[in-house]
């Protein structure tokens, strides 16, 4: 078979270059479309578009298959730890134990923010949303590292960046928390584990229980990284302009903010407790989201790319029954989550439009099984995140050929006006 596409456009014929990626996914090579041919592509949503080639995650959403670095999720959630998947993700290759150690220390060692970002987060509403506190104080740190904005950072800085970030995001999210509980900041401590510390900066109790750090852990590998999401797409597209690494990453943060995207974890704890308090039979409340004009979702369900089932569902929804078997939880939410999802399962609208439960399904419960509030539930999925933006633009700003995103548009709007002076309008 040719290695080239044909295209017929009236009386002639353009070939394409194909490329094949090392999972067997095929696409056809368009960057010189337009200068042969005058065509553009069209894909509102980007609903068919490679808008890079990476080596970092690869999914395949009809078989429900996950995999960083070429190791499958469900073997990566049971042997490894959030650190260390970060450090798969953004090194591209399992670190050695002195390796590990020493990324871990780095990490730890920055246990503090500055002073400004102190005052940045006590100078919020108490009641403001934790996204826009985290949002805010990451891009605001770039007002404090002014060396780590240069245009191009060298490899140390980058190495520093990765842990600088991983160190500070953990401390940003718990005294946004803390500030929004009117309690003073508890100061990290380098000698409990990243997940620990985190709980312990929230609570302020050094003693947290080994299972609530471990499931914790767990959430924070599955969502370390998902390949060209919208958060992720956005940290590529901010990150091309050059923009320094503290404002690109705050763009990924605003983009998972958005209940389509990282805020349905939010979203869905909102959606069960309403269907709880409201007594709404799941038939009542799912031929609501059926209603296109009732303007309402089943949120947690569906995916852009998962067709069949979201791996990392499956092991969360293990996880959920695990956790709160362990911590002695009883939560008539999780109860209400699987009559849902067994319902609609066998529904017909969520069946043809291959509708499934996603990541933010079930995690939610399992954060408040943990004891962190609903609103910091998309903080939680940022920090889990975060390696998977620092991997994804330091493969972006590496890679040869490094050009800024600019997509095209098809221009549908008026053609020739003129001007009219303001009072004849
Ligand atoms: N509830 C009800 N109907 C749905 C849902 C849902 N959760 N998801 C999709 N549909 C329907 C749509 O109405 C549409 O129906 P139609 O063909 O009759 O018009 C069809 O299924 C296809 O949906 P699209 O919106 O076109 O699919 P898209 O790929 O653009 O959207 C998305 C994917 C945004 C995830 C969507 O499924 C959704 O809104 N889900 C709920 C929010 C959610 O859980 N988001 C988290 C995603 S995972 C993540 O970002 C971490």
């Amino acid at each position: 078979m040719s290695d080239k596409a044909k295209l017929i456009l009236g009386d002639k014929t353009f070939e394409l270059p194909t490329f094949t990626g090392s999972e067997g996914e095929k696409a056809v090579d368009i960057t010189k479309l337009r200068a042969e041919t005058g065509y553009v592509t069209l894909d509102t949503g980007y609903m068919n578009t490679g808008a890079c080639t990476s080596a970092i995650t690869f999914l395949d959403g009809e078989k429900g298959i996950l995999k960083y670095r070429g190791y499958s999720i469900e073997e990566i959630a049971e042997k490894s730890s959030f650190l260390e998947s970060s450090y798969l993700v953004f090194y591209g290759k399992l670190p050695t134990a002195t390796e590990l150690k020493n990324f871990e220390d780095r990490i730890a060692s920055f246990d503090d923010v500055p002073e400004g970002i102190k005052q940045q987060i006590k100078a919020f509403p108490k009641n403001a949303h934790p996204m826009a506190v985290l949002a805010s104080n990451m891009v605001s740190l770039s007002a404090f590292y002014e060396d780590m904005c240069a245009q191009d950072l060298t490899p140390a800085q980058k190495d520093t960046a990765i842990v600088q970030l991983m160190g500070q995001i953990k401390i940003m999210a718990a005294y946004a928390y803390r500030h929004s509980q009117g309690k003073d900041f508890v100061k990290s401590d380098k000698s409990l584990d990243y997940c620990s510390d985190f709980i312990h900066m929230m609570t302020g109790d050094k003693n947290v229980k080994k299972e609530v750090a471990k499931a914790l852990d767990i959430l924070l590998i599955l969502h370390v990284d998902h390949e060209q999401n919208c958060s992720t797409s956005s940290v590529r597209l901010v990150g091309s302009s050059k923009a320094n690494i503290f404002a690109t990453i705050s763009a990924g943060v605003d983009a998972l903010w958005g209940p389509l995207h990282g805020g349905a974890n939010q979203a869905v704890l909102e959606m069960l407790a309403e269907i709880k308090d409201s007594g709404k039979g799941y038939e009542a409340f799912l031929a609501e989201v059926k209603d296109k004009n009732s303007g309402s979702r089943l949120m947690g369900f569906g995916h852009r790319v998962y067709k069949n089932f979201d791996p990392r569902a499956k092991i969360i929804k293990v996880a959920c029954d695990t956790v709160l078997a362990t911590l002695g939880v009883k939560d008539p939410l999780l109860d209400i989550a699987k009559g849902l999802e067994a319902v609609a399962l066998k529904d017909e609208y969520f069946v043809s439009r291959k509708l499934y439960p996603n990541v933010d399904f079930y995690s939610g419960i399992i954060y408040r099984a943990l004891g962190i509030p609903t609103n910091m539930f998309t903080v939680m999925f940022a920090m889990g995140r975060l390696p998977g933006w620092m991997a994804q633009w330091k493969e972006m700003v590496e890679q040869p050929g490094f050009k800024i995103c600019r997509p095209r548009q098809i221009y549908t709007g008026d053609t020739t006006n003129t001007y009219k002076d303001i009072k004849s309008r």
